[in-house]
């Protein structure tokens, strides 16, 4: 059987990510290595704050025209302190994901045996979510103005941007999930308050489910949605939501399953036309960057959801099972995970694993 080559574009980035993503790296080689009818190319780019800061951009100007040729991209996290968070993030992790119309923010909730969990009375299999956040328009269009800047008159406008194209494709992206698994959909709204986006966003979910009569829906305003999160999380299954909702809602969904350490996203473009991304959800941590103490768990899940993209769903199954086998081991964990492990430790326990009989 022929070899297929994969190519990673891999931005390590900032502050952790280099840390986290060489671990990643690691385990990806080891997957390819024992399956052997695949194998990655990694191309590095030092791209992010450091590059910025030498070269006054976060990448080169031919940048996403570099990447276009990619599988995948592998990415860290980017920011920190010394450069302005909206020049970093909207220069380099939103211009791919919009460049490259990554527009399913593919994003899984789920409390994995032996994970830590803040939540009393919580059962194994209480949490097990996928969120779909639109990734592409909502309130991270970059739309608005500023005017009368520095004088008393001074306003800025900022732009949220829903497409009936947008909103159509995301809600039935996560309505023929709903079908596949045979799961619930949530929607959540803020209609009550947004009367044009989300009255609208509301009018599209229930459009598109008319295709789906078989799928059972639910609708949440965002703030009851936060504190069911919290007080009955189980009550989700597949989650749709906007931009910035999903942002918020899934860091809390990191809070309620493990912790950021554990928080793994995929950005697809789901007609394979660009390359998707993987990547972390949590960001570069300067409190602990160089410490050798962040959690590679997060972008090693995400290195599953990459191999699942590809077709190797039983790789991907099985570096989540290893991630499991370690929380409910406790013996090589990061202290994010009440642990003693460094960030090395982790990764090379996931290679063991991989490579154990
Ligand atoms: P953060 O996710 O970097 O950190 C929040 C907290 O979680 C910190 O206490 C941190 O130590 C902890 N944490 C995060 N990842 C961890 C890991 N793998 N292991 C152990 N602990 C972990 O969020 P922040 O502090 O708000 O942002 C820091 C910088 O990262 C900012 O510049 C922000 O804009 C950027 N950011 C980037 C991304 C991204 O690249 N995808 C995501 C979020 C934030
Ligand atoms: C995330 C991050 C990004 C987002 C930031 C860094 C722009 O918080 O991926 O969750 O808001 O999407
Ligand atoms: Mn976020």
């Amino acid at each position: 059987m022929e070899q297929k080559h994969l190519k990673i574009a891999v931005i390590a980035g900032d502050g952790i990510g280099p840390e986290v993503l060489a671990e990643g790296v690691k385990a990806l080689e080891t997957v390819a290595r024992l399956d052997g009818s695949f194998t990655f190319d990694f191309t590095y780019f030092p791209w992010g704050c450091e590059y910025y800061l030498k070269t006054g951009e976060m990448m080169p100007p031919d940048g996403i025209d570099t990447l276009r040729d990619f599988d995948a991209i592998y990415l860290g996290a980017v920011g920190y302190p010394g450069v302005p968070d909206h020049i970093s993030l909207r220069d380099l992790l939103l211009r791919i994901r919009h460049d490259f119309d990554e527009y399913v923010n593919l994003r899984p909730v789920k409390l994995l045996k032996g994970a830590p969990c803040p939540l009393s009375g919580v059962r194994e299999g209480d949490i097990d979510m996928v969120f779909i956040r639109e990734n592409s328009e909502g309130e991270y269009t970059g739309a608005g103005s500023w005017l009368y800047e520095g004088t008393p008159r001074e306003v800025v406008i900022q732009d949220s941007v829903f497409s009936r194209f947008g909103c159509e494709r995301i809600m039935r992206y996560a309505y023929e999930m709903a079908k596949r698994e045979h799961k619930t959909l949530t929607s959540i709204s803020k209609g009550n308050a947004l009367n044009y986006s989300m009255v609208f966003w509301d009018k599209i979910f229930a459009e598109v489910g008319r295709e789906y009569p078989e799928v059972e829906t639910h609708s949440y305003l965002v703030d009851a949605a936060s504190m069911f999160m919290v007080k009955d999380p189980k009550r989700y299954q597949i989650v749709v939501c906007s931009n910035l909702f999903g942002d918020i809602l899934t860091d809390l969904g990191a809070a309620i399953s493990g912790g950021m350490g554990l928080a793994a996203g995929a950005n697809l473009n789901p007609e394979r036309k660009y390359p998707s991304m993987f990547e972390p959800i949590h960001g570069s941590a300067p409190d602990i960057a160089g410490q050798g103490k962040a959690n590679p768990l997060a972008s090693i899940w995400s290195a599953s959801q990459m191999l699942d993209f590809f077709g190797q769903k039983a790789w991907g199954s099985r570096l989540l099972q290893i991630i499991e086998e370690m929380l409910v081991e406790r013996k090589v964990l990061t202290p994010d995970m009440g642990g003693t492990a460094t960030t090395k430790e982790v990764g090379d326990e996931v290679v063991r694993k991989l490579t154990e009989n």
